[in-house]
């Protein structure tokens, strides 16, 4: 096995040493950008993580796949944030912002494709199981944003609905990068499929804390701006909870909060307080809290009695503990 201290280590160095074509700068310095300003960097992580299970060091075949799972995330993030509308991402403009649409556009097409240079990198042996994962996750993510996207001019959406928007646009890829690094490392299958299931419930449970963060976070740890959410219509796990356990008046309340107008900043502040007031009236806060803790536990579940090993198993379980500890 290697320690966390060595993935850290390989983790810290994989994006300080990471460069991309440099001509034309228009094109390729919004992928600088994206991987300076950094992020958590939970996918590489994870990746390294499950690999450092079997294996007792690392070389190009396991970090340049890692690192791939992480341009190919930068990327869905800078189309995400056009279509977000948001203004800052890490704490500083996104790309959009900072540039412009068609460059946000452009840059992220060619990170996209930056990452499967990397992918393409895997030992030979697993390449075309490690490009079927790859490219399968990446339609996965699209068909999940779409679902977001559909889900703006909804209503309401059912709870399974919702958890299959999520699985699709932020759970595959963790549970991609889970199940990469262990068949990079020549896992067996059954053990790959634990660990993608572990990704899977890990994902989901990040996902619905990043819902939580975007109502009850704090802007300056959590690094984009509280609130688009709400502003966006997006049914998040807090508005789809919400709408399930209000009865006839509140959620009469809850639908009219989300109708206010959102022009002027005063406009957007206030609508913003009027739905985060109901859910706070419903306590949906500490639902979601304990929502998360019953994904975490299905994940921990998913790579208990598989075959693992105790130190293998504590080294996830930390893995996980850190993941959902975060408040940013
Ligand atoms: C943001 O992902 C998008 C979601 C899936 C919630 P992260 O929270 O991992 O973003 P960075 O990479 O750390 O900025
Ligand atoms: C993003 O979900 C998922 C992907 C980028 C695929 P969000 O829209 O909630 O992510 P943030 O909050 O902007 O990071
Ligand atoms: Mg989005
Ligand atoms: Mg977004
Ligand atoms: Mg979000």
């Amino acid at each position: 096995m290697i320690s966390e201290a060595r993935i850290e280590e390989a983790v810290s160095r994989m994006f300080s040493t990471l460069t991309f074509e440099s001509e034309p700068a228009g094109l390729y310095d919004p992928l600088r950008y994206m991987i300076q300003i950094g992020g958590k960097r939970i996918r590489p992580r994870l990746c390294l993580t499950a690999y450092a299970l079997f294996k007792d060091s690392f070389d190009e075949s396991i970090l340049s796949p890692a690192a791939a799972l992480e341009v190919f995330h930068s990327f869905t993030l800078i189309h995400d944030d056009i279509m977000d509308k948001a203004d800052i991402r890490r704490g500083v403009p996104t790309v959009y912002r900072r540039w412009n649409e068609n460059t946000a556009i452009l840059s992220g097409d060619v990170m996209s494709i930056d990452s499967y240079k990397r992918m393409a990198k895997a030992p030979t042996k697993v390449l075309p199981q490690a490009l079927e994962l790859f490219s399968t996750t990446a339609a996965q993510v699209c068909e999940g944003q779409q679902y977001d996207m559909d889900f703006e001019s909804m209503e309401q959406v059912p709870m399974d609905g919702y958890i299959r928007m999520i699985t699709l646009k932020t759970a595959v890829l963790m549970a991609c990068s889970a199940k990469m690094g262990a068949l990079i490392a020549g896992a067996d299958e059954s053990i790959c499929n634990s660990l993608y299931d572990f990704g899977i419930n890990l994902g989901i449970a990040f996902q619905i804390a990043d819902d939580w963060l975007d109502t009850f976070g704090d802007v300056t740890v959590f690094g984009k701006k509280i609130g688009g959410d709400i502003l966006n219509d997006k049914k998040t796990w807090l508005l789809t909870k919400a709408m399930e356990v209000a009865d006839d008046s509140l959620r009469a309340a809850l639908r009219e909060a989300m109708a206010l107008p959102a022009g002027s900043d005063g406009e957007k502040a206030a609508k913003i307080a009027a739905v985060s007031d109901i859910y706070r009236s419903l306590g949906i806060g500490a639902l979601a809290q304990e929502e998360i803790v019953r994904y975490h536990v299905k994940a921990l579940d998913a790579i208990t009695g598989v075959g693992l090993g105790g130190m293998q198993v504590e080294m996830l379980k930390r893995y996980a503990a850190g993941l959902l500890g975060r408040q940013y």
